[in-house]
């Protein structure tokens, strides 16, 4: 990168956004691309929908919120649902959004991307946004034209005007345009929070010194003496928080933890598109207000009498807790790579087993029959479940109310994890110790009720014996694989014993060269493998060397794959010899130069295929071992 090249294009694409005029030429902008002059709702639903949505209506997933976002797409639709009307400015507009949920489940992140949106959106072309310039809100150009031309002007140009001059811009027209409308200057402006332009955040302090300036702006104490009246728009500072979002969005963060006179603010706001500002009539302001709050407070706010006009201005979206496996593993892998955690190794099936934990501790007990947490887990995640549909799903789904309204948020587990690594300076992390992590958290955590804490250990456990079973199954794989080579020894092995056996012959040991008589041991301990009885042995060893020689006349080999029950018998045994491969690596012997060349095949085969590291391709099998030994 050349550092002083990309800041002169930096500076030349700054300048693009720097578009100067009257307002005489800015209307006639507006008139060619109306989009510009959009209201506020519209303006955030047009840049949702530019970032593409797919699916069916109810799992229908947005483009905008694909990469940070997983599993909550029914509030997400909602969401968008609510800017569709509104941009059409149906009475919804006038309604304040209050996203509900538990803690950690996603609220502040949908927030945040809507207003990093924003700013993102409202530089480039299609979002472009102008001001009247010197306005401390701004406003909206168009508010220059007078209300008894605005029908006209809807009729002649079909661009529809809402909302009156502030004090400010309605004096600089007066004194500094001389009254001309048309020669007021207009700039076009990108918000941005940190400059105070179309985004604002508000967040409830202590009730008792936090003022009502924070919202509405206020008198300004150094120019007040200048002007004498507290009504000249020159000794007032329109810097509230809602005079800053004008145009674009305000967080109102945690909005029921308020003082009930803020929250009377934001009822005119939305009911009457303007704010009420110190000794001036009603400033009209155009704002989404997006806010946040969990359902304990939500609940105590709806039982308030006294609350009844605000709730009716409020339009609640529930934002649960994800519910599938698969999808909170997606959030983790966010969350990990923005973290400190992203070099630590992660053995494969951590964060799905944590995930497993995680999704079963907000899952509700179903009333029916025969459906265990496990397998509504499992059925929600989309996997075949037997006995179960994909509509058992759906219904479990709605006989559960509350579901994902509580239980282990994704903050709590990657915490923990963190934790893990932070303590044991841990190189790497696997679902052994992840689990660990995640109970010793709960354990020291007072706030946890005991009946809880017994719940979760039983998760615990239940999301524990699913990863033994992966465990399991994981390497054997990996052993049949790197046991091919033993496979086939172990098969030609069997073959030479079975030919000489048939025959009555003997074989010559490869090392000393003597005659020995086949190795009934070794013929016994792979057909025991699939059943081959004693008196059974005979004809099994004869119709293996028929195959065998109908093979060789047409000049082919027996391999591996020539007999589907021997190959089963080989595996088998195989998987059996494994037991005490894997068992003494965990004992306290040494294994001997063979069997850790076994050992290191296995590993090398994790490592290479299955994402292992060998630390902890090595504590799987210690640990299988110790499974395996029970
Ligand atoms: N469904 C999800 N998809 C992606 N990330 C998520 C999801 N839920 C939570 N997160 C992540 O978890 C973290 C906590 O989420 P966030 O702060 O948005 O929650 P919140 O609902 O605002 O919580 P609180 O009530 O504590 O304020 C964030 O980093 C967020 O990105
Ligand atoms: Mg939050
Ligand atoms: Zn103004
Ligand atoms: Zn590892």
């Amino acid at each position: 990168m050349d550092l002083l090249e990309r800041l002169e294009q930096y500076r030349r694409e700054e300048q693009k956004l720097a578009w100067e005029g009257t307002f005489g030429e800015y209307f006639e902008l507006a008139v060619k691309t109306p989009r510009v002059a959009q209201l506020s709702h519209a303006r955030v639903y047009e840049m949702l929908m530019a970032a593409g949505a797919e699916g069916p209506s109810g799992g229908r997933s947005y483009g905008f919120f694909a990469e940070e976002l997983f599993g909550v797409e029914p509030a997400l639709q909602q969401l968008v649902e609510y800017f569709s009307s509104a941009a059409r400015r149906l009475e919804v507009r006038k309604r304040i959004l209050l996203l509900m949920g538990p803690v950690g489940g996603g609220k502040s992140t949908i927030v945040t991307l809507l207003k990093r949106g924003l700013e993102r959106w409202t530089r480039a072309e299609a979002g472009a946004v102008y001001a009247i310039a010197g306005c401390p809100m701004h406003e909206e150009p168009l508010h220059l034209i007078p209300e008894s031309l605005r029908g006209e002007v809807r009729a002649a140009y079909g661009l529809y005007v809402e909302g009156e001059l502030c004090p400010v811009c309605r004096s600089a027209l007066a004194e500094r345009y001389g009254g001309r409308h048309e020669d007021v200057r207009v700039e076009r402006v990108v918000f941005a929070e940190k400059s105070r332009c179309g985004i604002g955040t508000f967040s409830p302090s202590d009730p008792k010194s936090q003022d009502i300036s924070e919202l509405t702006g206020s008198i300004d104490l150094a120019t007040i003496g200048e002007y004498g009246v507290e009504s000249d728009p020159r000794a007032y500072r329109f810097d509230g928080e809602l005079n800053v979002a004008n145009r674009g969005l305000m967080e109102f963060v945690e909005m029921l933890k308020c003082d009930e006179k803020f929250l009377y603010s934001l009822l005119t706001l939305s009911q009457e598109q303007s704010i009420k500002t110190g000794r001036f009539s009603m400033i009209y302001a155009d704002e989404v207000i997006v806010s946040h709050t969990n359902e304990t407070e939500y609940a105590a706010f709806v039982a308030n009498k006294r609350s009844e006009a605000l709730q009716d201005r409020i339009i609640v979206i529930r934002v649960p807790y994800n519910l599938r496996v698969s999808e909170e593993v997606k959030i983790y892998r966010k969350l990990l790579s923005e973290s400190a955690l992203k070099d630590v190794h992660l053995a494969p099936h951590t964060l799905k087993v944590a995930s497993m934990f995680a999704v079963l501790s907000r899952l509700e007990e179903s009333k029916k029959a025969g459906v265990s947490p496990l397998k509504k887990m499992k059925l929600y995640d989309g996997e075949e479940v037997d006995g179960l549909s994909r509509a058992d799903a759906r219904e479990l789904h709605e006989e559960a109310a509350r579901e994902g309204m509580d239980g282990i948020s994704p903050r709590y587990v990657i915490n923990r994890l963190s934790n893990a690594v932070v303590k044991d300076d841990a190189a790497c992390v696997n679902p052994i110790d992840a689990l660990r992590a995640l109970k010793d958290g709960f354990e020291q955590h007072t706030a946890i009720t005991r009946e809880e804490r017994e719940r979760l250990l039983n998760l615990l456990a239940e999301a524990r014996r699913e990863y033994d079973g992966i465990a399991k199954r994981e390497v054997q794989k990996a052993f049949v694989y790197a046991y091919e080579e033993s496979a086939k020894t172990l098969l030609n092995n069997y073959l030479d014993n079975v030919e000489a056996y048939c025959n009555k012959t003997k074989l010559r040991d490869p090392i000393t060269e003597e005659e020995v008589e086949p190795d009934e041991r070794l013929m016994r301990a792979i057909e025991e493998q699939i059943g081959v009885t004693e008196t059974a042995k005979k004809a099994f060893r004869e119709e293996i060397l028929i195959r065998l020689s109908a093979l060789a006349r047409r000049g082919a080999a027996f391999d591996y794959t020539s007999h589907d029950r021997l190959r089963e018998a080989i595996e088998k045994k195989l998987f059996a010899d494994l037991r005490d491969v894997v068992k003494i690596t965990t004992s306290t012997k040494t294994p001997d130069a063979e069997q850790l060349k076994r050992i290191n095949e296995v590993v090398d085969r994790l490592v290479a295929e299955q994402g292992y590291c060998t630390g902890c391709a090595n504590e799987l099998l210690k640990y299988v071992g110790t499974l395996l030994s029970r």
